[in-house]
């Protein structure tokens, strides 16, 4: 029995000694050590020992197992090391590859642009209004002092949806809802960014959908000149401080007077270039005196109210800024030309 023991022992410990996986050794463990491994047999066998020979056979059965179970916990720890030296070894970084550039998203300059004119005017104190683009034929024409049938609704070629309902052509809807929404009572002093629609064929000046900002106060003793100095902060602050700006006498059925703007050419100064073509001015935005029966429809008395109101176009500005020569590229979404407006 000492002898089948001592063998035991020595077979395990060779098995141990070549066992190359963590696997492999918790089968030795198993097989070994386990219930039902040769030990246990050994063990069971020892009822028919002496009572001299018994408390000897016993430690000897103790001391063997010990050894293998001593045995199988620093195989273990050494395959484990091994295995944490072979993981490092696989993951290394190595630290001499040139890097990756990191590309970093920048503006769309028509984004850039909205949010240029948008900080002017809350520096100005005026509110961001919304309004919907899918408009209803009230707001976008009979609320701005175009019933139906009236000649200028062709000035603005739709797309209609129902007879009642439309994708706005302006951002002029805004400026009755806004109205409306303050039930009589001044003062408004609003812009409203957005996107508006219409039936254009799109080329290198036109585009069926772009993008207007409105801009609307309404108060008492609110008077042209207000306008004028307003517009030309604007004009200033897009284009240089040099800028000056010219009122010149237009058309719009929601505006009495109407202007068309023009601001002073800034790539010749006003001596006449090929950019302001040989004029030294350049178009830069329709506006007028809100008309008293749009200030009415919506619920303001025109005795004791009176406003005015812009509309800004914004891929105009930001072609003029960046001397953009063709609007689809505003949507077209080419990287090359993207890439040339940098992140401020
Ligand atoms: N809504 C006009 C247009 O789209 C622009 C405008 C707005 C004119 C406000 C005057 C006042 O052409």
């Amino acid at each position: 029995m000492q002898e089948q023991l001592k063998q035991l022992q020595q077979e395990a410990l060779d098995k141990i000694e070549q066992a190359q996986e963590l696997k492999e050794l918790n089968d030795i463990r198993v097989a070994y050590l386990g219930k039902k491994g040769p030990i246990t047999e050994v063990l069971r066998g020892m009822g028919k020992l002496s009572a001299e020979e018994r408390p000897v056979m016993g430690a000897l059965a103790n001391e063997v197992r010990e050894a293998i179970a001593t045995a199988i916990t620093s195989k273990q720890e050494h395959l484990e090391q091994i295995a944490v030296e072979q993981k490092l070894a696989k993951e290394t970084i190595d630290v001499t590859l040139p890097g990756r550039p990191v590309r970093v998203g920048n503006h769309h300059p028509l984004t850039a642009v909205l949010e240029e004119i948008e900080d002017l005017f809350l520096g100005m104190g005026y509110q961001i209004a919304e309004g919907p683009e899918v408009e209803t034929d009230y707001f976008n024409f009979e609320a701005l002092n175009l019933p139906k049938g009236h000649p200028a609704r062709d000035m603005q070629d739709s797309f209609y949806i129902t007879e009642e309902l439309l994708l706005r052509t302006h951002t002029s809807p805004v400026q009755a809802r806004t109205m409306e929404k303050h039930e009589g009572k001044g003062p408004v002093k609003i812009i409203c960014p957005g996107k508006v629609y219409r039936r254009d064929n799109d080329d290198a000046t036109h585009s069926h959908q772009f993008t207007q900002i409105e801009g609307l106060v309404v108060d008492e003793n609110i008077r042209m000149s207000d306008l004028k100095g307003t517009l030309e902060v604007f004009a200033k602050k897009m284009f240089g401080e040099e800028r000056e700006i010219r009122l010149r006498p237009s058309f719009f059925p929601f505006t009495e007077p109407s202007v068309e703007v023009d601001v002073s050419c800034f790539s010749c100064g006003g001596k006449g270039c090929n950019i302001c073509k040989g004029t030294g001015w350049i178009e830069m935005l329709g506006a007028g005196m809100v008309h008293p029966n749009v200030l009415q429809m919506a619920g303001f008395d025109p005795e004791k109210y009176s406003g005015f109101a812009f509309g800004i176009g914004a891929e105009r500005i930001a072609m003029l800024k960046y001397g953009v020569d063709d609007i689809r590229h505003f949507y077209t979404d080419d990287v090359r030309f993207l890439k040339q407006f940098k992140r401020a």
